[in-house]
């Protein structure tokens, strides 16, 4: 028999170093009110040089260990979303293993730009869905200053960095992760990407000179896609479990710009109350906005054990999707 995977820890990590709307006025032709009409974002925090994407999520899962009471040689898998791994290869999530010892851990990555942590997260309930494992570390994180141009105004405002992570174990109560509705589309590969340092462009002269080692945004298209996809794959999940947006204690949604969210808060029907919008501290730290979001909503008490909680994302592929789940953990305010 299938058995529920549940959430019985979240954790996040972001670098001390913030990088405000007022700092970027120095840096390239923007000021704060454009950044935060149109985006939300206030500031961002920035991972400092030398460090990179498996150091802020080894300091995740260290945190997730520490709170759940395991030593990370109990772990069985660690799966980390990004799209900024340290190399090519080995995975972010094999470095991961090797920075906190988790020495009885295999481990991944999964690239699916924002939708990296609920790709991953879906993986990782498979696991413990069939009863293959016991306890799985999901993280999503994400160096996204590492392939920002801080000379184009268009991108640069938009992203931080940041690692978010949960621990995946089979429930007994009743909770868990309820479903999971995922999509891509590779047509909108050309809207959101990095060009160079793949097989295609392998990292050269030409490809440095051109900006391609650098993200690429076509704002307006992904905003489009976003706005429409986001709000729907929101609303059908709901739908499809007979839930409506009053049923809902809490609405994580991956945290791009404040209109996406607008919008898909609009469609869901549920109140501005009980979504979890933290987009003006960390700006769009890709993988790591959901668990990001989701650790700060637990931590400032606003889940108890049996709440609806619903996770959206959109985002480079295209990708996009849902996950409904009832939470699982005690609340940390009230105890
Ligand atoms: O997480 C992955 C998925 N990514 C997203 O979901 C992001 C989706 N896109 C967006 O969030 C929005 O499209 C942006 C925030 C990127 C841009 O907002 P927008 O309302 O679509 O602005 P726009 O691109 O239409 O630009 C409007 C104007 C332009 O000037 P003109 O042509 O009207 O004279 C831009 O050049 O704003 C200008 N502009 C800026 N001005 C000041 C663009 N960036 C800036 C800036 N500061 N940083």
């Amino acid at each position: 028999m299938l058995k529920q995977a549940k959430i019985s820890a979240v954790s996040h990590y972001v670098p001390e170093k913030v990088l405000t709307n007022f700092d970027l006025e120095k840096m390239v032709d923007t000021n704060d009110e454009w950044i935060r009409s149109r985006t939300g974002i206030s500031e961002r925090h920035i991972c400092e040089d030398g460090k990179a994407t498996s150091d802020m999520s080894a300091e995740a899962v260290k945190r997730l260990c520490e709170q759940r009471g395991i030593s990370p040689d109990e772990i069985d898998v660690i799966i980390v979303g990004t799209v900024t791994p340290d190399m090519f290869f080995p995975s972010t999530a094999n470095l991961v293993q090797e920075k906190v010892g988790a020495k009885n851990a295999w481990s991944f990555d999964v690239a699916a730009a924002c939708s990296g942590f609920l790709y991953a997260l879906a993986s990782g309930t498979q696991f413990i869905a069939s009863g293959m494992y016991k306890k799985v570390v999901v993280v999503g994180s994400d160096k996204m200053s590492s392939i920002i141009n801080y000379k184009d105004r268009n991108t640069c405002v938009l992203f931080g960095d940041g690692a978010g992570a949960v621990l995946l174990e089979p429930d007994e109560e009743g909770n868990g992760i309820i479903d999971f509705l995922l999509h891509s589309d590779g047509s909108g590969a050309e809207f959101l990407k990095m060009k160079g340092g793949g097989s295609l462009y392998p990292a050269s002269l030409k490809t440095v000179t051109s900006d391609w080692h650098f993200l690429y945004q076509d704002g307006k298209q992904v905003f489009k896609f976003a706005v429409q996809r986001m709000a729907d794959v929101s609303a059908r999940i709901l739908e499809k479990h007979n839930y409506t947006g009053d049923d809902l204690k809490l609405f994580v949604p991956h945290q791009a710009n404040l209109r996406i969210i607008d919008a898909a808060v609009k469609r869901v029907g549920v109140d501005s109350d009980k979504v979890m919008i933290n987009i003006a501290k960390y700006g769009n730290t890709t993988g790591a906005t959901i668990p990001l979001a989701l650790s700060e909503a637990y931590q400032e008490g606003r889940l108890d054990k049996g709440d609806l909680v619903l996770f959206a994302t959109f985002g480079g592929g295209f990708t996009w999707g849902s996950s409904l789940l009832k939470w699982s953990m005690d609340n940390p305010v009230k105890k």
